[in-house]
């Protein structure tokens, strides 16, 4: 495995100078079924980031003590950097659960606001809650921000992550939720500028993330709202267009790419390449192992399969390699179809950071 890079601290030789002085926050994003602790570590192995934003926590299945539960709120490694991201339909099973997560620690508590899936959107949860009554989800929100102010441990800060809204959604619609999410104590926002209906097609429109950041400073100059982009972040090179285009952004998340390059944190701190070299088996094999330490054996399987699907995409024969992962039993033979195309395709194995 490589080397542990020092923490990272701010994204230099990508930034114009003046905008080198601000101090650019690098977050994992939540991802169902993804952002566990084995992608932590992964993360951790190249020096970490600033914010791991946990997978979504069902908060009802949370309260009533299921038998994986406590797979979701494991902290490692570096837990002062978790934020618990919950989930549910409705406010009162959110909030209890507020109170469990706040208990463990952390930076904060984040409410899913922005999750678009049809399963999760159609029940009410996700970002169904953009759509809700202001009032009544302000009264949730103090609810939770009342939790973490009078709690005991470090986990205090409030945060939402959302999207811009529906296909038809206005300036004034998309900024009077965002006033209710500061007047209710909300003190950091993740936007994915995307509407609830664009998937990945359409890029994402990184202008409204900085029309965020001016909306906030000006109106809210006391509060110091920390507004995080969120999209297509890849590589250095997206990374610095979608700073160009929201410089007074508070930080980046990063979601898919960082399954497929753990050690794209590292890369975008340095704001060049690592000079280190990764070999591609060994840093698989490493994470399936952490997968079966972190997980309980029932998801064993299908965690390893939604990771494939994206790390696959480090190699020339992606669609290739994702199928037959998909269709392998177990870490041994996923390991060994590796093994046996790193085989024929020899220049693959090793890469260059
Ligand atoms: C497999 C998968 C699971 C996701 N799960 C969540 C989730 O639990 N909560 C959430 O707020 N967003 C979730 N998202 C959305 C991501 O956090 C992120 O907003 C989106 O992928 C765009 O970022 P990217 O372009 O860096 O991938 C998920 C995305 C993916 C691909």
């Amino acid at each position: 495995m490589m080397t542990i890079f020092s923490m990272l601290t701010i994204i230099s030789s990508i930034m114009d100078d003046e905008a080198q002085s601000k101090k650019i926050k690098l977050l994992l994003a939540p991802m169902a079924t993804l952002s566990h602790e084995a992608l932590r570590r992964a993360i951790f192995r190249f020096g970490g980031c600033d914010e791991y934003y946990c997978e979504m926590i069902h908060a009802s299945s949370l309260l009533a003590g299921g038998g994986f539960e406590k797979y979701y709120i494991m902290n490692g490694p570096e837990s002062d950097k978790m934020v618990w991201q919950l989930t549910d339909t409705t406010d009162e099973p959110i909030i209890k659960a507020a109170k469990i997560v706040n208990d463990l620690g952390g930076i904060g508590v984040d409410i899913n606001m922005g999750c678009p899936a049809p399963e999760i959107y159609r029940h009410g949860a996700g970002m169904a809650w953009m759509n809700k009554d202001l009032s009544e989800t302000a009264k949730m929100l103090e609810k939770i921000e009342q939790i973490l102010q009078n709690g005991t441990s470090s986990c205090k800060r409030l945060s939402v992550k959302c999207r811009l809204g529906e296909d038809d959604f206005t300036d004034e619609k998309f900024f009077s939720f965002i006033d209710m999410l500061v007047s209710s104590g909300v003190k950091q926002i993740v936007l994915h500028p995307r509407t609830r209906k664009q998937k990945y097609s359409r890029p994402a429109r990184w202008s409204y993330v900085e029309k965020l950041c001016e909306y906030c400073a000006e109106k809210y100059p006391e509060n110091k709202i920390s507004v995080i982009g969120n999209g297509d972040v890849k590589d250095i090179t997206s990374a610095k267009t979608a700073l160009e285009t929201a410089p007074d952004a508070d930080g980046i998340m990063l979601a898919r790419y960082a399954v497929q390059k753990p050690w794209l944190f590292a890369q975008i701190a340095h704001g060049s390449k690592l000079n280190e070299k990764l070999d591609l088996y060994e840093f698989c094999d490493q994470y399936l192992s952490d997968i079966r330490e972190c997980q309980p054996k029932e998801f064993w399987k299908t965690r390893t399969q939604r990771f494939f699907v994206y790390y696959c995409d480090n190699f020339s024969f992606a669609n290739y390699l994702k199928s037959k992962m998909l269709h392998a039993e177990s870490h041994t033979e996923q390991l060994q179809i590796l093994k046996e195309y790193l085989e024929k395709q020899t220049d693959e194995k090793i890469i260059s950071l």
